[in-house]
């Protein structure tokens, strides 16, 4: 059995415990979640169902709400990563932090089973995030946050594992303070160390709380040669944590942004990289980090193959909406793209399964590199598959 929420930035799904068992706590701490038991909802099912049906008969109607949705639930920050698109995405209609009656607004219309609570900004400065999670979690949807990881503390990390938090992944994308400091400014290293550990030791005491705890790290040429050592990190000092590897998105090679980011397939050094990824993922694979794996699988795949033209069923699974309603296909074109309608003003389904979209998808199913994000952006079908960890993957078929 499995748990959700979609991929990448976003959302994924294994509420997997491989690590350390737990000292105390539940059942769930103790028992289930080192077997890997993990929920699968029969919302989940349904709305995958109709994500597979749809992206199989390349159908440009979904048929039913996304299973996994991205809210926007801060466009304020306390720090400026080097990577972060906040530097491009800066939209004057955002709203500056999320409140739980415009959360619920935007929650209520759509139902998704996976839910991902994240933004341009840090999702823990919305006083309201953990009222969202309960929210969620009583109409039975699993949620995930994003946080760089500085406010994962005190009462606030105890309101959100009362919630019902399903998974926290922190971003840490260094091995050591001063890389981390050069690459998360305004964070701090040992701070957000203390509070995984923290948090981690509070969720194997508290009696109900299973939430799983995910370092998340995205690679770029600056730092590549800290992948092993984050991996390394996590292991002696972080031990009970799961790893997920991003690599940096370009969203349609912005300036900036596409020189900072792992090579293409075709571009000079892209084999090299290639090589130094397969280094990192043995080391994974020796020290149980599955999770870590697929996603290093899923990079190996960016730098060794054309994706240009590749199938992604993205479109059809999750969608991500922004703080004042505006709905996105997905995270890439959220932060360099056109929205499809706004879902405060107007019917979810009618946005999400509407005109622009079936558009939108159309041209990703005839075209993709039509348009320049998906052109640029480096998932397809295959890589979600492994990114999601329990999809299915659809072979990619001949389009019309
Ligand atoms: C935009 S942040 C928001 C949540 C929170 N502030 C944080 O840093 O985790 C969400 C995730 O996107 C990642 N991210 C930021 N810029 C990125 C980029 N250019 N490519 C890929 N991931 C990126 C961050 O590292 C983080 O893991
Ligand atoms: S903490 Fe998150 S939102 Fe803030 S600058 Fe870093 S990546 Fe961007
Ligand atoms: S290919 Fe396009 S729709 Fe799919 S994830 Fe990339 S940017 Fe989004």
């Amino acid at each position: 059995m499995v748990s959700s929420s979609p991929p990448g930035s976003g959302f994924d799904a294994r509420v997997d415990a491989r690590a350390r068992p737990p000292s105390g706590g539940s059942l769930w701490n103790r028992y289930l979640a080192p077997a890997r038991v993990v929920p699968l909802t029969s919302r989940g099912l349904a709305r995958v169902a109709h994500t597979l049906r749809a992206t199989w008969r390349a159908h440009p109607v979904a048929g039913a709400a996304p299973a996994a949705l991205g809210i926007d639930v801060s466009d304020v920050c306390d720090l400026a990563c080097a990577v972060c698109s906040r530097v491009i995405h800066r939209d004057p209609r955002a709203v500056p932090v999320l409140d739980l009656e415009r959360f619920r607004a935007i929650y209520d219309r759509a139902r998704p089973a996976y839910l991902l609570l994240s933004g341009y900004g840090e999702p823990l400065l919305a006083p309201d995030l953990p009222r969202m999670v309960a929210h969620a979690a009583a109409d039975g949807a699993v949620s995930t946050v994003i946080t760089n990881g500085m406010h994962l503390d005190g009462d606030r990390a105890r309101q959100l594992l009362d919630a019902g938090l399903a998974k926290v992944k922190v971003s840490i994308d260094a091995a050591d303070p001063e890389s981390y400091q050069r690459l998360r400014s305004g964070g701090d290293f040992h701070r957000v160390l203390a509070n995984v550990r923290a948090f981690l030791d509070l969720r194997d005491r508290h009696p109900r709380a299973r939430a799983q705890v995910e370092v998340q790290a995205v690679l770029c040429k600056e730092n590549l040669d800290q992948a092993l050592g984050i991996a390394r990190l996590c292991r002696e000092r972080l031990p009970g944590v799961d790893l997920n590897f991003l690599s940096m998105f370009t969203y349609g090679n912005q300036p900036g942004f596409v020189e900072r980011a792992l090579p293409r397939w075709n571009e000079p050094r892209a084999a090299e990289v290639a090589s130094e990824i397969r280094r990192v993922r043995a080391a994974c694979a020796a020290w149980g980090f599955r999770r870590a794996c697929g996603s290093l699988d899923a990079i190996e795949v960016q730098l060794t193959r054309d994706l240009s033209g590749a199938p992604c069923f993205m479109p059809w699974y999750q969608a991500l909406v922004a703080t004042d309603g505006r709905l996105y296909p997905c995270c890439h074109h959220s932060v360099h793209g056109t929205p499809v309608g706004n879902v405060l003003e107007s019917d979810f389904v009618e946005v999400w399964d509407g005109p622009a979209m079936q558009t939108f998808r159309r041209r990703l199913l005839e075209r993709r590199a039509s348009d320049p994000v998906c052109a640029a952006c480096c998932y397809e079908d295959r890589i979600l598959a492994r990114l999601f960890g329990w999809i299915p993957h659809v072979p990619a078929r001949e389009r019309p």
